[in-house]
């Protein structure tokens, strides 16, 4: 693989998330509807897509719409979905060319039949490429997430003691994607906001002030270089300290 060849390439994050924050806020000092900011912040996606994959990262998961954020007004969230939809419909052929695969974590059943129909699509379409796995999370709820695993596993018969950290994780939505190594938060909140509560027991965090439609490629790049520069101990020591 290219990045063992790399020494540089070794510090690189494996899998990448974000809580991309700020779409609001950002329309809001624009004297712009929210719905302007969200249009907005589908460029810097696209921008931080390309630029995850010209880097090597291996999986990006873009933190979409939450299970709470149903709580908006009505119009917001069916202009989301619109939007997404759009979107994904037309990036499909573009992704594919460029070796993406594409796969969606979240609770489907409450969202829009065409948006289902799209996601299911595109992960057919895109299922067998082998470059950068980028990963939605739509309608997602980290703890929804973990009550849906618990549920799987009662459900399957599984004795008490055969229940492992490992048969947990096989059965969260992420179960064949690793945990993300850098969780990246826009717009200058300092939470979690019920995203991948169980997988980032050992990710490293990167705030940033800058809100989700401003963020650019180069700060993406600062954020995977503040990650280089961490040490990761996993609860163990490393060089004496
Ligand atoms: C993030 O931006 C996008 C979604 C949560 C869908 P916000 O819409 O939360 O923007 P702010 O936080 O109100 O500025
Ligand atoms: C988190 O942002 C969800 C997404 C980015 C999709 P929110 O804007 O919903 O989070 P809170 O409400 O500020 O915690
Ligand atoms: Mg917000």
């Amino acid at each position: 693989m290219k990045r063992e060849k790399n020494k540089k390439k070794e510090i690189m994050p494996v899998h990448i998330a974000i809580v991309m924050d700020g779409n609001g806020r950002w329309a809001q000092k624009k004297n712009l509807p929210r719905i302007e900011g969200h249009r907005a912040g589908l460029e810097s996606v696209r921008k931080i897509v390309k630029a995850a994959d010209k880097c090597g990262v291996k999986c990006l998961t873009l933190y979409s719409f939450s299970t709470e954020n149903w709580k908006r007004p009505r119009v917001e969230v069916e202009f989301l979905f619109r939007l997404m939809e759009h979107r994904l419909r037309t990036e499909c052929k573009n992704l594919c060319k460029n070796n993406v695969k594409v796969n969606f974590i979240g609770r489907r059943g409450q969202l829009p039949q065409v948006l289902k129909k799209t996601m299911a699509d595109i992960e057919k379409m895109t299922g067998k490429n082998t470059g950068l796995n980028l990963v939605f999370a739509i309608n997602y709820g980290s703890r929804q997430e973990i009550t849906d695993a618990v549920k799987k596993i009662v459900r399957s018969g599984v004795p008490e003691k055969d229940v492992t950290e490992e048969l947990i994780e096989k059965n969260l939505y992420t179960g064949k994607i690793p945990p993300p190594d850098l969780i990246i938060r826009t717009s200058g909140e300092k939470r979690i906001s019920n995203f991948l509560l169980w997988q980032a027991a050992y990710a490293e965090f990167y705030f940033t002030p800058v809100l989700w439609p401003d963020f650019g490629e180069e700060d993406f790049l600062k954020a995977v270089g503040a990650y280089g520069r961490r040490k990761r101990r996993f609860g163990g020591i490393k060089n004496g300290n």
